[in-house]
């Protein structure tokens, strides 16, 4: 492992990416939820360098904020103009002298540089460490001072070419040449450099010292350091990618989407191969950091963001979009849109359900149908299952929550928390007017609102008992199509109930003011 620990790798990212029109700094731009100068550095880190140095200039407000909190060890170089990306490298190389002088003076400070020096782009974000190890183990076994790795194209236009020494010598690269420095002869050649390379530090260095602005873009060339290291007699080599993506930069949207895309197919491809089921990976979308356990059902429509984790035998979709969510073993998750949430062994959730941070659903509990939770621990086996909110509460085992219930948490002032203790069953179209809690067994009628606690076992009502006015539409909507309707109807029970004896046929409408009383019960709420 030694072999392959570099010096320094060093990634490029001053330039200003104008072809993305955007107020956006390029490497800032995602893919697979993660920016690209994030996944560069996130590649180059996992070879362990002894110094990381991003070089950034462009947006640089934005993007050296963002580089600090992703990785607060990676050695910052500022290229205040962009001159060339052989300037960039001699920026990083100040910067690593500086940090150098700074961590042990005389060791590694000034140009005492040794080892091998990786340099990539914060743009290239499909590079792996594992194919930076490889440039870095091909580069040592060859012997090589300077490695350029490469890659054959239908159509090279824009890239430099990787001119070969003619003769025997031809596994050796002469020069790289760029695109509009380039004559006729040179722009058919189809090997292109990718801009990855791995450099002795010593033969860097000193090539860096000697290279010229004298070409068509007036800039000083990384890409020179072939020419002159090779006309010093030393060891150029190519190095061919085995996985042209990788080597792909982004310069534009349609190559930002693209490479999103590959992305995207390789992280599924690496799921399916582990046991995943996707149904529909053309509609499925999963960040690369997102985990899911063998016999997991992704259907179509799903995305899963973040750390979000589905555990083996769960069924996710079809259109969901979760972003660290938990889903526990076996569970079942439909058309719900979630964050911060964790869904319990055998739960189930959804159709058209929304879960906001905070929200717990134990074992077997269910979340169901148009229902809003948000920092809700919804324990094993209770029930939410229709047209709800649950908003700073507790419900807890086996309680049932009957449909069309408000946890009203906000005073105008404060959230407050509600608790619903276990086996408790609560009517249609309650409110919980926070803070309340409900002991343990407890029940409540429908439309109640509870204001106050409610004690164990005790049933809540707060309507009062109905009354029915007789007559009500018929005197006061007179001439409407209800009050025919209500006269009809009328006419029809006193005929019918005249011509059956009348006893039991037709409750006398005039008696059910008194006969609604009693308390409605909490079966009146029940609603699965
Ligand atoms: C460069 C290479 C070219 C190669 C191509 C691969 C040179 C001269 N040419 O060309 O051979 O085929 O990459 O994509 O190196 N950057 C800076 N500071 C600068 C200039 C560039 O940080 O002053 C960074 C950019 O942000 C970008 C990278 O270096 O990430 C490449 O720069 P770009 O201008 O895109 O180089 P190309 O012209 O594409
Ligand atoms: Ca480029």
């Amino acid at each position: 492992m030694s072999d392959t620990r570099p010096a320094a790798v060093i990634v490029l990212a001053a330039g200003g990416g104008t072809r993305m029109k955007s107020r956006v700094p390029k490497v800032l731009h995602r893919i697979g939820g993660q920016s690209l100068i994030g996944r560069a550095l996130g590649a180059a880190r996992g070879l362990d360098p002894q110094t990381l140095v991003a070089v950034v200039g462009h947006g640089r407000e934005q993007v050296v904020p963002h580089i600090e909190s992703l990785d607060a060890d990676v050695t910052l170089a500022v290229q205040e103009e962009q001159l060339g990306t052989g300037h960039a490298v001699q920026c990083a190389l100040a910067a690593l002298a500086d940090a150098g002088d700074r961590a042990d003076a005389g060791d590694r400070a000034g140009s005492g540089l040794e080892g091998t020096v990786l340099v990539t782009y914060g743009d290239v974000p499909l590079l792996t460490t594992g194919a930076l190890a490889d440039l870095v183990a091909r580069h040592t076994a060859a012997g090589n001072a300077v490695s350029v790795l490469t890659a054959v194209v239908q159509d090279p236009t824009g890239y430099g070419r990787v001119v070969r020494e003619p003769g025997d010598a031809g596994d050796m690269v002469a020069a790289i040449v760029e695109q509009r420095d380039a004559d006729e002869e040179q722009l058919a050649i189809r090997e292109i450099n990718s801009g990855i390379y791995a450099f002795d530090a010593a033969v860097l260095v000193d090539a860096l010292g000697r290279i010229r602005t004298d070409n068509a873009q007036g800039e000083l060339y990384l890409t020179d350091v072939a020419a002159i290291a090779r006309g010093d007699g030393r060891r150029v080599g190519a190095v061919r990618a085995d996985d042209v993506w990788q080597t792909e930069g982004v310069n534009d949207r349609v190559q930002l989407s693209r490479l999103g895309a590959e992305l995207n197919r390789r992280t599924l491809e690496r799921h399916m191969r582990a046991g995943v089921t996707v149904v529909d990976p053309a509609s499925t979308w999963l960040d690369d950091t997102v985990t899911c356990e063998p016999d997991v059902t992704l259907l179509p429509g799903v995305q899963l963001h973040g750390h979000s984790r589905v555990a083996t035998g769960a069924t996710v979709g079809p259109d969901c979009t979760l972003t660290d969510v938990v889903v526990g073993p076996g569970a079942s998750v439909v058309r719900c849109h979630g964050s911060g949430a964790v869904v319990g062994q055998g739960a189930t959730v959804g159709p058209f359900a929304y879960l906001r941070p905070g929200t717990t659903l134990g074992a077997e509990g269910k979340i169901g149908t148009f229902v809003e939770t948000k920092n809700a621990a919804i324990a094993e086996s209770a029930k939410v299952p229709h047209l709800s909110y649950v908003g700073d509460a507790e419900i807890g085992e086996h309680s049932n929550i009957g449909a069309g219930t408000i946890f009203a948490n906000y005073d105008g002032v404060q959230k407050n928390r509600s608790t619903v203790g276990a086996h408790c069953k609560t009517g249609s179209n309650n409110t919980f007017v926070a803070p309340v809690e409900i002991g343990d067994g407890a029940a409540s009628g429908a439309g109640t609102v509870v204001r106050r606690d409610v004690p164990p076992g005790a049933l809540a009502v707060s309507t009062g008992p109905q009354r029915n006015i007789e007559g009500w539409t018929q005197r006061k909507r007179a001439g409407t199509a209800a009050a025919e309707a209500a006269q009809a109807a009328q006419a029809a029970r006193t005929s019918s109930a005249a011509g059956t004896g009348g006893v039991g046929a037709a409750t006398p409408a005039r008696d059910t003011e008194d006969e609604s009383s009693a308390p409605s019960g909490p079966s009146e709420g029940k609603q699965q």
